[in-house]
C-alpha cells in the first residue's frame, strides 16, 4: 500500500504526519519505507544530519532523473522496520527538467516503486507544497492520499484545486485507482478559528475526515529537531496519542 501525504499549501503538517505515520506503522511491526520527494528535505534532515553531505548519487533526484533503482538510494534508519529514501535540494529543479522530458514523466516514481513494492507493507511519501510534476509522480505512484489541513487559519482555499488535480489524475487514467484515504485536521486548539475551520472541513468532506484530530503540540516540533519521531521523543505527549489514534484509523480504513 502506497500512501502519499499531500497538500500544496505549506506548513500544514505533511512532513510531521509522514514521519510519525511511517514510524508508528513500523512500531506496529509493519515494514515501512518513507520516501521524501520534497526538495526542502525536511523529512530527510530528521534521519540524516544536515552536516553530512548527501551524495548526489544517493538521492531521489537520481531515481527520477537518471532512472537509478530505488534500492540504490534507500537507507536504513535507527528504527526497526523503517527505511527511507532521501530527497536532495537538486530536486528543486526537477519539476522544470521533467516538464521538458518526453518519456514517462509522470510515472517515473511509480516505475521505481513498482520494482520494490513487495518488500514493504507500507510506503509513505512526503510531498512538497506544490502541485508540480513531482507531486503528480506521487499521485501516479500512490494507492491512497491523506490530506492534512491546518485548522490554525482558514486554509480551505486551494482544496478545490487539489481535488481538481486528483480528479485529473483519475480521469486521464494516469492513475484511475487513486483514492482519498482521509482528510486530517492538524494544529487544532481551543480557539474559535480552529473549531470553525474543523467544522467547515467536516461539513465539506463528511466521513472522509479522520475522527482523530492532531492537536497543536510542541513535542511534535521538538522530535524533529532531535532527529527522531514522536513515539521515541515523548510517547505520552498529546501528539503521540493523536498520531497513535490516527494509525488505528488508517489501519481500519
Ligand atoms: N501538531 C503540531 N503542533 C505543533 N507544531 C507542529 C505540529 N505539526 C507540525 N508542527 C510544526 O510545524 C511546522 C510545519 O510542519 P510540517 O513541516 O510538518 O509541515 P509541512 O506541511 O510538511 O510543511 P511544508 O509545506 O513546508 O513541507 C514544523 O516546524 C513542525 O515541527
Ligand atoms: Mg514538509
Amino acid at each position: 500500500m502506497v500512501i502519499s501525504i499531500v497538500n500544496q499549501k505549506g506548513g500544514v503538517a505533511k512532513t510531521t504526519t509522514s514521519i510519525n505515520l511511517a514510524a508508528g506503522l513500523a512500531l506496529e511491526g509493519y515494514k515501512v519505507l518513507l520516501i521524501d520527494t520534497d526538495p526542502q528535505c525536511n523529512a530527510t534532515q530528521v534521519f540524516i544530519h544536515p552536516d553530512i553531505e548527501i551524495s548526489l548519487e544517493k538521492s531521489l533526484h537520481h531515481v527520477i532523473m537518471k532512472f537509478a533503482p530505488l534500492p540504490s538510494v534507500i537507507r536504513s534508519t535507527a528504527f526497526t522496520n523503517l527505511s527511507f529514501a532521501p530527497s536532495h535540494i537538486r530536486l528543486s529543479s526537477t519539476d522544470l527538467e521533467l516538464a521538458q522530458a518526453l518519456d514517462n514523466r509522470s510515472a517515473r516514481l511509480k516505475r521505481a516503486i513498482d520494482e520494490i513494492q513487495s518488500r514493504y507493507d507500507y510506503i509513505i511519501i512526503d510531498n512538497p507544497p506544490s502541485l508540480g510534476l513531482l507531486t503528480i509522480n506521487s499521485f501516479v505512484a500512490s494507492d491512497r492520499l491523506i490530506i492534512p489541513v491546518s485548522t490554525a487559519y482558514f486554509a480551505l482555499t486551494g482544496l478545490d484545486q487539489l481535488q481538481e488535480t486528483i480528479a485529473m489524475v483519475q480521469q486521464t487514467r494516469l492513475n484511475p485507482d487513486l483514492k482519498l484515504l482521509g482528510v486530517l485536521c492538524t494544529f487544532a486548539d481551543h480557539t474559535i478559528v480552529s473549531r470553525d475551520v474543523e467544522k467547515q472541513v467536516r461539513t465539506f468532506f463528511g466521513d472522509l475526515v479522520f475522527k482523530t484530530t492532531i492537536p497543536k503540540n510542541v513535542a511534535l516540533e521538538e522530535a524533529h529537531s532531535r532527529h527522531t519521531h514522536i513515539f521515541a521523543h515523548s510517547a505520552r505527549s498529546g501528539g503521540a496519542v493523536a498520531y497513535r489514534a490516527l494509525i488505528k484509523e488508517v489501519l481500519a480504513r
